[in-house]
């Protein structure tokens, strides 16, 4: 499973981009917003930075004008993935788009048959919400199980790319249920390798390695 990074802050991306781990990026309008930036600048920052994709949203709504922003956004790099809302225009705009070469990322998907449409469209990701159904109390991964089912038994190519992933156990469920991608917000991804048992048999280890007053 790919790891992305959900967040528009260059200095946490720069810090990620570093371990090797990580494979792309995303972001949003809100993340825009939090980091402060012209998004333009800020893409082509983080394009720089990461060889992954890096997912840019359109604020249109309508497809003459997504189709514009699109094409736009395409311009600030080569490993610009265009995000477009899963609405009507927007999976004409997916078409379009992907049909002149572009990538495309659908966001906002939270049923499988709009992760039908987007992928019979030819989106390059589709990003359901796993974290928004919840709060709902809908089970968000029974989303991302149908979307997988669905795409194995046509052979789609659109990789799901779980989002609004907010607990370990949404980063776990999704490896299981074969997610092809999870975005995580840089305070997720910083726990995954933390576990309080590795800390203390660290430390015992550590205290028994300075009594054999040896060295490597
Ligand atoms: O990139 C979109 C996303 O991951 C949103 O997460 O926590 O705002 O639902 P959240």
């Amino acid at each position: 499973m790919k790891f992305f990074l959900d967040t528009a802050d260059v200095d946490e991306i720069r810090e990620w981009n570093a371990t090797g781990l990580l494979d792309g990026v995303t972001t949003n309008p809100s993340l825009i917003l939090k980091s402060g930036r012209d998004i333009k600048e800020v893409l082509a920052e983080i394009c720089e930075i990461v060889d992954g994709d890096v997912s840019g949203e359109v604020a249109a709504t309508d497809y003459d004008t997504m189709l514009k922003e699109g094409r736009a956004l395409a311009q600030i790099a080569s490993n610009i993935c265009i995000k477009l809302p899963t609405t009507l225009d927007g999976v004409k705009a997916c078409k379009t788009l992907t049909g002149e070469g572009h990538k495309t990322n659908m966001t906002l998907c939270f049923s499988a048959t709009q992760a039908l449409l987007v992928a019979k469209a030819g989106a390059t990701y589709v990003s359901p919400f796993i974290g928004r159904l919840d709060d709902m109390g809908i089970d968000g991964m029974e989303l991302i199980e149908e979307i997988r089912t669905i795409y194995d038994n046509y052979d789609f190519e659109t990789e799901i790319l779980a989002a609004s992933i907010r607990t370990l156990n949404h980063v776990k469920d999704c490896a299981m249920a074969g997610a092809d991608v999870a975005t995580l917000p840089p305070s997720t991804i910083e726990k995954l390798v933390k576990h309080p048992l590795t800390d203390k048999g660290l430390e015992a280890f550590l205290a028994d390695w300075a009594k054999t007053g040896q060295s490597i």
